[in-house]
């Protein structure tokens, strides 16, 4: 399998084998991401590490992830430092990042902004969020996070909780377990329920996705619940996010009802929908999904454009 050179958008441009191959590989780089273990595959290569929008993991993991191999870190969380304030185009700021380094991370408000930055680089670029679109590096970590804890994914029933409207996460990852077969419950405030697109999308894949409000029923007998934050910055309207804001919470009285082995994933940032008091209960899995990210995205980056271990 040859990843080198490749652009990575969406998840639906991975097949179930180059997706298997990705978190077979990510596990080898589990030591090195500890910092237990020392490489420098990527010595001397750079890395354009360009957020047009705020993130905290996305972004310091890709950075961890470079330096643990060993290479470097150019680039801006803060667009209106650079000359996009001064009117650039997208198009322009992409073709600079191309010419100073060897692959370009991107995250940006607008859907299809990735796809489109790959047309004026000849670097491997990563989609790292574009708007309510995808999130494909998030969704092979949360495949290896579910495959780590459970040992398969297939068979596993999964709810995906909160803004499945706006949360570019639940699209990437709905497409991906049903690949794989997991069996997904959406549950979600009407106004925010799954696209139709993404629904089709897992019913072409031969899942038939069961969508409800009702949390407390679809918990008894999950497996993983993957809460997600209502996704204020793209609400058109305030007063819609008003509506809907604080309609789920996960807490230990409502964990009363959930399997001894359930796991608990969010992408973060966690507001309210996950209590605090869940964090040192054994469903919690979020913050080593969290960490779970530089490994993976060090196979990413390896396979991309460093040669394999
Ligand atoms: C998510 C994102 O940016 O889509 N965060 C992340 O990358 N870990 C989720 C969110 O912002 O709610």
């Amino acid at each position: 399998m040859n990843f080198k050179g490749k652009d990575i958008i969406s998840i639906k441009d991975f097949s179930k084998p180059e997706i298997n191959y990705i978190l077979d590989y990510s596990k080898k780089m589990v030591d090195f991401a500890k910092g237990e273990k020392y490489i420098d595959i990527l010595k001397g290569k750079v890395m354009s590490s360009l957020f047009f929008e705020p993130s905290t993991r996305t972004m310091l993991s890709f950075g961890c992830a470079m330096n643990r191999l060993g290479g470097r870190v150019i680039g801006f969380s803060d667009p209106g430092k650079t000359s996009q304030k001064k009117g650039e185009s997208l198009a322009d700021t992409i073709r600079m990042a191309d010419s100073y380094s060897d692959l370009i991370v991107i995250r940006h408000p607008q859907e299809g902004a990735a796809r489109l930055a790959t047309e004026f680089a000849e670097v491997p670029v990563i989609n790292a969020g574009d708007g309510a679109g995808q999130h494909p590096t998030q969704c092979l970590l949360d495949l290896f996070t579910i495959l780590t804890e459970k040992k398969k994914i297939e068979g596993n029933k999964v709810i995906l909780l909160g803004d499945l409207k706006y949360g570019r996460t639940v699209h990437s990852l709905a497409y991906a377990l049903s690949l794989y077969g997991a069996e997904l419950t959406f549950v979600s405030p009407k106004s925010l329920e799954m696209p139709r697109e993404v629904v089709d999308e897992c019913k072409d894949l031969g899942v038939k996705p069961v969508s409800t409000s009702n949390l407390e029923k679809s918990i008894r007998d999950t497996d993983v619940l993957y809460v997600t934050r209502i996704q204020k910055e793209r609400f058109p309207d305030a007063e819609e996010y008003n509506k809907v804001v604080g309609t789920y919470t996960i807490d230990n009285k409502l964990l009363q009802n959930a399997k001894k082995d359930l796991i608990i994933m969010h992408p973060l940032p966690r507001l309210a929908e996950i209590n605090p008091e869940v964090d040192t209960t054994p469903h919690a899995l979020y913050f080593k999904e969290a960490f779970n990210g530089v490994p993976l995205r060090m196979a990413l980056l390896s396979l991309t454009i460093g040669g394999e271990l």
